[in-house]
């Protein structure tokens, strides 16, 4: 980590990591937790859907065969559902505690999944996001970018196979939202591009080709540039 970057830059500060499915967010998410604590950071990691008991189980009926039938509004309200118990049981405690909040995931999801790819307006979503997380926005939102071809194939690797619990299919994303036709997920990773467009002071996209290592690399100088410029 850049010697300027010290615990007391990220102290109180929400960091989203987010992109398409097998952008390796989750890798990354956690290289970065490592690195903040040797720094002295205290840390709170959450994910989305979930992160709670009760988001665990919103997050079951989202993913599931259960969830079939969901509506995109009705599927779009249950991830802000997810969300605004992360924010009351654990997000808005950490942040008044000083402590630094890295979330898998975040708003920018729906946006992207629900929204650009969804078809549902924006506008809707961000009126809902208000009600749900009542202000508790991101300081930095990172987009881990990476053309489709390659979130496939790593989707595919065997490593991921045991998360994933079914064997891969070639061509196919494995849990309910990641089934869905590889147009949508080119339409989520388009919606990204266009939040990081939108909101430049809050945003960084950072490319997710390479290795975890490479892509670290860039997420560190990223977090860096966010924090220590004046
Ligand atoms: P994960 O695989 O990163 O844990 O995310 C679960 C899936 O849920 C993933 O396919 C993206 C999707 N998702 C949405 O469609 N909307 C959202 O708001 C969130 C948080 C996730």
């Amino acid at each position: 980590m850049n010697a300027t970057l010290s615990a007391l830059h990220v102290a109180g500060k929400f960091i989203v990591l987010d992109g398409i499915d097998g952008c390796g967010k989750s890798t990354q998410l956690h290289m970065l937790q490592t690195i903040l604590e040797q720094l002295g950071a205290a840390i709170l990691c959450v994910r989305e859907p979930g992160g709670t008991a009760i988001g665990e189980h919103i997050r079951e009926l989202l993913l599931s065969s259960k969830g079939e039938g969901l509506n995109m509004r009705a599927e779009m309200l249950l991830y802000m559902a997810s969300r605004a118990q992360l924010v009351g049981e654990k997000i808005r405690p950490a942040l008044a505690a000083g402590h630094t909040v890295l979330s898998d995931r975040y708003v920018s999801s729906t946006l992207a999944y629900q929204g650009s790819a969804g078809g549902l307006p924006i506008d809707n979503i961000m009126h809902v996001a208000q009600a749900a997380i009542d202000g508790t926005w991101p300081d930095l939102t990172i987009i881990l970018d990476l053309p489709l071809e390659k979130a496939m194939t790593r989707l595919q690797s065997p490593g991921k196979s045991a998360k994933k619990k079914q064997p891969p299919q070639p061509g196919l994303f494995q849990d309910r939202i990641e089934q869905r036709q590889q147009n949508y997920h080119e339409l989520v990773r388009q919606g990204f591009l266009q939040q990081a467009k939108n909101y430049p002071d809050h945003y960084k996209v950072v490319s997710a080709i390479g290795t975890p290592d490479a892509v670290f690399q860039r997420v560190q100088a990223a977090v860096c540039e966010y924090f220590t410029a004046a």
